[in-house]
């Protein structure tokens, strides 16, 4: 039976912890799904780590889609949250029911992921009412790079904190399942894990939340292009691949592969 947002809550309740990761095709979901993650979010931060783009703003509710499909094809047992894109949720609340519901419909996920803080309790109850369980996202959110002025921790002013904690509350009040926290002061991140019913999903976020989440591709390190302070590197695939890739190609120049064995006869 795969992880429901009641086993979200069972969790909390029960001290122990959610583990999630990203991902955003076949192969890697099969991957995390075997390693027994309880979800696995399919995060729009693809635009960076798998298209390549300098933010996540581009990318698009299609895309989304399309990837979202491929994971949910892939996995048994975790659940499949889809991330709503930027402007897929801020023009209406008409919109925002119709592109998070595709997640569901289409694209075989459980819940969504939306980015924002009390300006979107609105939506959180018209999607929840509409049946679309959400996880709701504040601290550093990565669509408002262009207000924030970049990617930096958030919640360090008293009034920065004191508006975090409205908003986590605001957050739950609306019916959210959970509230991801990225990148806020680890003792902000242990009074909002504690004043909240629902969990706290970290990310950068220190370790009193209720559960984690990292990027799939800065966890096995596949992402060079920065790897944030938060991030724990357990691998390092980029050289791994590259030695492979460099070995092939040499053992083709001498004429090492193919060899008999790989040949018919
Ligand atoms: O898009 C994403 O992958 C995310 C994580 C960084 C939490 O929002």
């Amino acid at each position: 039976m795969p992880f429901t947002i009641q086993d979200f809550l069972k969790k909390k309740k029960e001290g122990r912890k959610i583990t999630m990761l990203t991902a955003y095709d076949y192969p890697s979901a099969r991957i995390v799904d075997e390693a027994g993650l309880d979800a696995i979010l399919v995060g729009d931060s693809l635009g960076m780590v798998v298209q390549g783009l300098e933010n996540t703003l581009p990318v698009t509710m299609d895309e989304m889609i399309y990837h979202t499909k491929m994971v949910a094809r892939a996995v048994k047992n975790a659940m499949v949250i889809g991330d709503m894109p930027f402007m897929s949720y801020q023009v209406s609340l008409p919109e925002a029911v119709q592109n998070a519901g595709r997640f569901l419909k289409e694209a075989g996920a459980s819940a969504v992921k939306m980015e924002g803080g009390a300006e979107v309790a609105e939506h959180i109850r018209a999607l929840t009412k509409s049946d679309i369980p959400v996880m709701a996202h504040i601290g550093l959110t990565p669509q408002s790079v262009h207000r924030i002025g970049g990617y930096k921790v958030q919640g360090k002013t008293e009034q920065a904190a004191k508006k975090l904690i409205e908003d986590a509350h605001i957050i739950e009040d609306a019916g959210a399942f959970s509230l991801l926290l990225e990148a806020i002061p680890m003792n902000l991140a242990k009074r909002i894990t504690e004043e909240l019913s629902i969990p706290t999903i970290g990310i950068g976020a220190g370790p009193h939340c209720d559960g984690q989440i990292l990027v799939l591709h800065d966890v096995i390190g596949l992402f060079e292009r920065f790897v944030p302070k938060f991030v724990k590197q357990y691998a390092n695939m980029k050289d791994d691949i590259l030695k492979s890739v460099k070995l092939y190609r040499e053992e083709i120049e001498k004429g090492i592969f193919p060899s008999e064995e790989q040949s018919f006869k």
